[in-house]
């Protein structure tokens, strides 16, 4: 059966696990799983701006030995001038792949339809899953587990991030616990399936208004842009609103005394993150930045199993 992975809860506890596993282990021999020797071609779509997922898929496909084929948008005809079904049948009969940012979730639920193939959610509006690999295996790789690990997520409560963040760490067991100001909270369907999920991995979900409560004794903190890609116009609105949700030092203090500091970048400085804080001794934003190469390339080579 070909899999996808367009949401975070598309891999179960088990395969999340195995996953992070072959990350570590390719980290440590980059080279060692060739699954597109040929080379075979894995597409790459951009319909947003990107330089992490980007250089990370390029290199990550290229080193799986194979040909990452990057087509941004306005360059092909996906869009305006044809729709993602027929795209998906042109794509499915010549690549092994396909790898999408994009802005509306059931745009890459009916690439993964129609094309036959496996694809990859590089970022939508609604998740990061990819993202999630990377800052999981970070987390791994510094306290050695995941289960049992308290994350705080602070901010925008209503992005790709704090969604994929809510199922993620609930897959891996971990307690995530999320704030955001009362008008910028997930979505509800998004909390009750991390809850279902948490239920079974011995995790546990929490989301409400107060920052300090998410953050106190918590093992990893973690924020985003206040504005993400598509909501530029509304840029004064939520640098008002989120003012309080800033990591500063002394909300940073809160959490844990070992308590690591995460960012998916790019950051703004002053705004979601103080730079004593991002910038600090606590923070692993350049391995989690590195990660998204090893943790991509994990994921490919077990779609492609
Ligand atoms: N974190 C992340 O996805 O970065 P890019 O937008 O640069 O790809
Ligand atoms: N929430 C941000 C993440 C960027 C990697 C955005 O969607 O723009």
């Amino acid at each position: 059966m070909v899999r996808s992975f367009l949401r975070d809860d598309d891999l179960s506890p088990a395969e999340q696990a195995e996953v992070l596993e072959l990350a570590l282990r390719l980290k440590q021999d980059r080279f060692a799983e060739r699954p597109l020797e040929g080379p075979k071609t894995v597409a790459v779509l951009f319909d947003k701006t990107s330089t992490r997922t980007r250089v990370s898929f390029a290199v990550g496909i290229s080193e799986l030995g194979g040909y990452p084929l990057i087509i941004d948008s306005g360059s092909s005809q996906l869009g305006a001038k044809e729709s993602v079904a027929d795209t998906a049948r042109v794509l499915g009969r010549q690549v092994e792949a396909i790898v999408w940012r994009t802005y509306a979730q059931d745009g890459l639920e009916e690439m993964a339809e129609h094309s036959g193939v496996s694809v990859v959610n590089s970022l939508s509006d609604d998740f990061h899953p990819c993202q999630l690999l990377a800052d999981l295996l970070t987390v791994k790789e510094h306290f050695g587990d995941l289960a049992g690990r308290a994350l705080a997520y602070v901010g925008d409560a209503s992005n790709n991030m704090a969604h994929s963040y809510l199922l993620a760490s609930a897959t891996a067991g971990m307690h995530v616990r999320v704030a955001g100001p009362a008008n910028y909270q997930p979505n509800p369907e998004v909390v009750a399936r991390a809850k279902e999920i948490a239920e079974q991995t011995g995790g546990s979900v929490s989301v409400g208004v107060d920052a300090a409560a998410a953050v106190a004794e918590a093992d990893v903190v973690t924020t985003d842009t206040w504005i993400s890609m598509g909501q530029e116009s509304e840029k004064d609105a939520r640098i008002a609103a989120f003012g309080d949700y800033s990591v500063t030092a002394e909300l940073f203090a809160k959490a844990a005394p070992d308590a690591v500091f995460l960012h998916c970048l790019p950051a703004y400085r002053g705004y979601e993150v103080a730079a004593e804080v991002i910038d600090g001794p606590q923070s692993l934003i350049w391995d989690e930045a590195e990660n998204r190469l090893h943790a991509q390339k994990a994921l490919l080579v077990w779609l492609l199993a």
